[in-house]
């Protein structure tokens, strides 16, 4: 249940912003996408205890409570071989995809500045006292993934195609409210 939840990402994917080529300005059916990358998803069922405070309702708190939890977060920086252990965990041990996913982490972190200048520019507001810096990591993460998803694992459809092309031509909303 306590999934790097699918609707949450891909709503927050929703609404790029507009740039070259493709036109950013048409979305495709970011849904679309969402099974294109057949690499499991983190699979955060583990902290659903420690977390349970945030478990009935996905917020940027679930996120943050997860990455507080492993310290895989300071203050807005991500702490990378921690995040690695977290991984280990949501991704049970699956060297292959923590390595795809560790790749996306370790490009997110050096985001970071930019992250914060556009969560400031979209006034992200601080929901109940939980920074969306988790969230925005994890959107990140996964955009990643699924831009650089291994050829054999990639669906070669022309939707999922479209999808991607749009995902990497258009810029994402950094730390869309995630709710
Ligand atoms: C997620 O992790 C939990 C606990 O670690 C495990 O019981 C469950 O089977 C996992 N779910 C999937 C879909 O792998
Ligand atoms: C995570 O840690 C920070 C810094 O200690 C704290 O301010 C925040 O409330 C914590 N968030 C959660 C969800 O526990
Ligand atoms: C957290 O960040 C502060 C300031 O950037 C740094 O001094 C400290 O060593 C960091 N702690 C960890 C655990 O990385």
């Amino acid at each position: 249940m306590f999934y790097l939840l699918s609707g949450l990402l891909y709503s927050a994917l929703v609404g790029f912003v507009s740039s070259g080529v493709i036109d950013c300005s048409r979305a495709p059916d970011m849904f679309a996408i969402k099974n294109c990358c057949k690499l499991p998803e983190l699979n955060l069922t583990s902290f659903n205890k420690k977390c349970s405070k945030y478990v009935a309702r996905i917020t940027p708190c679930s996120f943050e409570c997860v990455f507080n939890n492993t310290q895989s977060l300071n203050g807005t920086s991500l702490v990378l071989p921690k995040v690695e252990q977290l991984l280990q965990i949501a991704l049970n041990g699956d060297q292959k995809v923590i390595d795809i996913y560790m790749n996306g982490f370790r490009e997110c972190s050096m985001q970071e500045a930019e992250m914060l200048r556009s969560l400031k520019r979209r006034r992200m507001e601080v929901v109940d006292n939980c920074s969306p810096m988790a969230v925005t990591y994890a959107i990140c993460a996964h955009r990643y993934v699924n831009i650089n998803c291994p050829e054999g694992s990639w669906t070669n459809s022309q939707q999922c195609n479209e999808a991607k092309d749009y995902s990497i031509n258009c810029n994402m909303p950094k730390g869309r409210k995630a709710t």
